[in-house]
């Protein structure tokens, strides 16, 4: 098992890029698989989880050889092997509706955490569409079996806020007879419709952005450059908040649809963050951070960045609540006890509730024991908790941070100007 040993107090400064996005870097593989020609992309996340999804398009017939991902309909195939997604439930449910239109039989499977995250959400509208879908516990839970079919469109009201499921069921409609509609409870992340309508794929998405409605046709290869990943860019620009001295620049990040809730919510908590031209944003340390409320629909939109939110939390002054988050238990850990238990090691104080917890702030952190719990989202956090603490704080299983940062500990040093 590895460790991060991270030493508090130490300001950051200076300018980051992130990795490309994820959820932008699985689609933009599985869209180029799926496109007929070749297609170019560049800065694609350098993490396990788009590893993963590259692996699995390969295996389909997808050929990737540098940025150029060539694919297309013909060229795919069934996969000859169980397909290993390792950490990724991203990977596991967008390619479950890709391959649900297809006449193969897929199994997905996974790791530990992987192997307990719930399969039904896209299991359900697959069915419905006419794939066979499979798995553990009855039909629940990975190793998950597809054995794709004729499908036909459906109109589909997602009884969770899920992008992933919505993408699964999208995805699954380019190769269905007849019109696909996803009716969504709050505006999730847009990026398989931008990217499908970039494909030349007739995508159309109401005003609300609520209700996305997809015409099967053929996509073409496309071209582009994956921003940096606003989910890590959070790590950076919470670490520059609540450690004095520090000044940060995270350059070239995605700002779209349901992806930059977080800055709101720091905003609201008094942050000193701001928008530097079109894609980059600075944030310096807040000495009056104070509590806020997350909650409602807007929860979608932070889910990822709840992680790096609670720190913050505990850097500031009164409570803060996140409520209405119960799907923080369905993630790579049980976030809502993974954040309590660690931020409580370091002295936080964190009272948990079925869909939420309430960080109660200010605490003094100080150094301490933590684990990952083989939870990248909860590794990184905590290696900004120990920043603000006083002392040493190590973060046991920090291998988990390869999934979607293997350049994390670099990058700290780099802003820590060690
Ligand atoms: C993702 C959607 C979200 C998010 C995950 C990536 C995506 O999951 O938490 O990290 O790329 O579509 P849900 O769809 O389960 O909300």
């Amino acid at each position: 098992m590895t460790s991060l040993t991270v030493a508090g107090g130490q300001p950051l400064r200076g300018r980051v890029t992130v990795p490309g996005d994820k959820s932008i870097s699985h689609r933009a593989l599985i869209l180029a698989a799926f496109a007929e020609g070749t297609s170019r992309v560049r800065g694609l996340s350098d993490g396990d989880d788009v590893a993963r999804t590259r692996t699995a398009v390969e295996a389909m017939g997808a050929t990737v050889d540098g940025d150029k991902v060539t694919g297309g309909r013909d060229r795919l195939h069934e996969p000859p092997d169980v397909l290993d997604m390792g950490n990724s439930g991203t990977g596991i449910r967008l390619l479950a509706g890709l391959c649900a239109g297809f006449p193969w039989l897929t199994v997905f499977t996974g790791d530990q955490s992987v192997r307990r995250r719930p399969m039904s959400r896209v299991a359900a509208p697959l069915r419905a569409m006419g794939a066979l879908v499979d798995g553990r516990h009855d039909g629940r839970l990975p190793p998950l079996v597809v054995r794709g079919r004729s499908l036909r469109g459906i109109d589909y009201e997602l009884p969770v806020a899920s992008a992933q499921v919505k993408s699964a069921v999208l995805l699954a409609g380019l190769s269905a007879d007849g019109e696909t509609v996803v009716r969504q409870p709050v505006v999730t992340r847009a990026h398989t419709e931008e990217m499908l309508r970039a494909c030349g794929v007739d995508v159309e998405v109401s005003e609300d952005g609520l209700v996305v409605r997809l015409r099967p046709s053929a996509l073409s290869p496309f071209e582009l450059e994956v921003p940096g990943d606003p989910s890590q860019a959070a790590f950076w620009l919470v670490a520059a908040c609540i450690v004095p001295e520090s000044d940060v620049v995270v350059a070239d990040m995605y700002i779209g649809p349901a992806r930059t809730g977080f800055l709101d919510v720091l905003g609201r908590m008094g942050a000193d963050i701001e928008r530097v031209g079109e894609r980059s944003v600075r944030a310096r340390y807040s000495p009056d951070l104070h509590g806020t409320r997350v909650g409602g629909d807007e929860v979608a939109d932070v889910i990822d960045e709840i992680p790096a939110l609670a720190v913050a939390a505990a850097a500031a002054d009164g409570e803060t609540v996140f409520a209405d988050a119960g799907e923080l238990r369905m993630k790579e850990s049980d976030r809502i006890d993974s954040i309590a238990h660690g931020l409580g090691v370091l002295g936080a104080r964190v009272e948990t509730v079925d869909d939420g917890f309430v960080v109660h702030g200010p605490s003094r952190l100080r150094g301490g024991h933590t684990h990952s719990r083989g939870d990248h989202r909860i590794a990184m956090a905590m290696a900004v908790a120990g920043l603000r603490a006083e002392g040493t704080t190590i973060v046991d299983g920090w291998d988990a941070v390869a999934t979607s940062y293997p350049g994390f500990e670099r990058d700290l040093e780099h802003l820590c100007g060690s």
